[in-house]
């Protein structure tokens, strides 16, 4: 049996994986990734994003979002849908416009209506809000486009707009990075959901993206304390985004500890309450994000560039 399917054995709702839509003519891969034993979720890796659903204002495109939603539902696959509002890959013309509040709200509620009408039928999930808090050291607000725009109150008009046009039932999340322990960032991020709920602001889930690097992973301890965060304030929690890079070249030492960190994880979610399911950002070395964007760091993933399943694959289904 594959991951998902010892998955759900275990009691998650799931186990899946990011698709990205430049390794479809990957035959290979695609029967990887098709295999509902093996994934039972998908998330489009680029597909979904508002600089490829509305390139020009008012136009829609769906084309990326389709190529992974469609064969993913045929394949009987969840589909974990993202994201509506993130401050990385926005068009061009919504960028470089002086909005001003009113319009620039407009603009969000217009991108939501399309985008989640067109999905209606086919998200378990939406991560509504992605990567609103900065790194800094009290974890502020990220500046961006919507908060100079339109003050805090973009988060909760996102969420507003997403429950009134999904599905009903469908899981709105807050999906971020680095909320894996309790920090600043990750208690940030709890007021803001005790608050919304409170305040009748539509929550349900956070998102744990779970991008780690080996040797600065956080510990099985650490992230129990961060679920229990998120499960007192009664929303779900996934690993939304999980890999493990590490620095290149690569070795079995570093493989055997990427390995645990995947296992430690793994368990967490396993053990908290909250964790509903686990998504890898790509399950396959040469397709991950990580070396574009961390130079000197890669094969953060479950299979290696030659589709042979690494120790980390290993650790993870024995696991389950
Ligand atoms: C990444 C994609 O994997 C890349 O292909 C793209 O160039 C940049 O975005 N956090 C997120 C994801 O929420 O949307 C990002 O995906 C990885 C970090």
């Amino acid at each position: 049996p594959g991951l998902n399917v010892l998955a759900q054995r275990a009691g998650l709702h799931y186990f899946g994986t990011a698709i990205d839509n430049v390794v479809l003519d990957n035959k290979q891969y695609i029967s990887i990734a098709r295999n509902r034993s093996e994934f039972g979720q998908v998330t489009p890796a680029n597909g979904q994003k508002w600089m490829y659903i509305e390139p020009t204002q008012g136009i829609f495109n769906y084309t990326l979002g389709d190529q992974i939603v469609v064969p993913a539902t045929r394949a009987g696959q969840l589909k974990r849908c993202h994201n509506f509002v993130w401050h990385n890959q926005l068009p061009a013309w919504l960028t470089s416009t002086n909005w001003t509040k009113s319009a620039l709200i407009g603009v969000l509620e217009n991108h939501i209506k399309h985008e989640a009408r067109h999905y209606y039928n086919d998200c378990y999930a939406w991560d509504v809000v992605n990567e609103a808090f900065d790194d800094d050291a009290a974890a502020s607000l990220r500046k961006d486009l919507w908060l100079d725009t339109i003050g805090s109150e973009y988060i909760e008009l996102a969420f507003r707009f997403a429950r009134k046009y999904t599905r009903p039932g469908t899981k709105l999340y807050y999906n971020d990075y680095g909320i894996e322990r309790v920090n600043n960032k990750s208690t940030k991020v709890a007021a803001m959901v005790k608050d919304f709920k409170k305040r009748g602001v539509p929550i349900d889930g956070v998102g744990l993206q779970a991008h780690y690097t080996v040797g600065r992973a956080p510990s099985y301890d650490d992230q129990i304390a961060a679920h229990k965060l998120f499960s007192k304030l009664g929303v779900e929690t996934a690993l939304t985004e999980l890999d493990v890079r590490l620095q290149l070249p690569d070795n079995s030492t570093a493989q055997a500890l990427q390995a645990q960190v995947y296992a430690d994880s793994t368990k967490a979610c396993l053990d908290a309450d909250d964790c509903v399911g686990i998504t890898v950002w790509d399950f396959w070395d040469p397709v991950s994000w990580v070396p574009d964007t961390f130079p000197g760091f890669g094969n953060a993933d479950i299979w290696d560039a030659n589709f042979t399943k690494k120790p980390a694959y290993y650790a993870v289904s024995d696991l389950l």
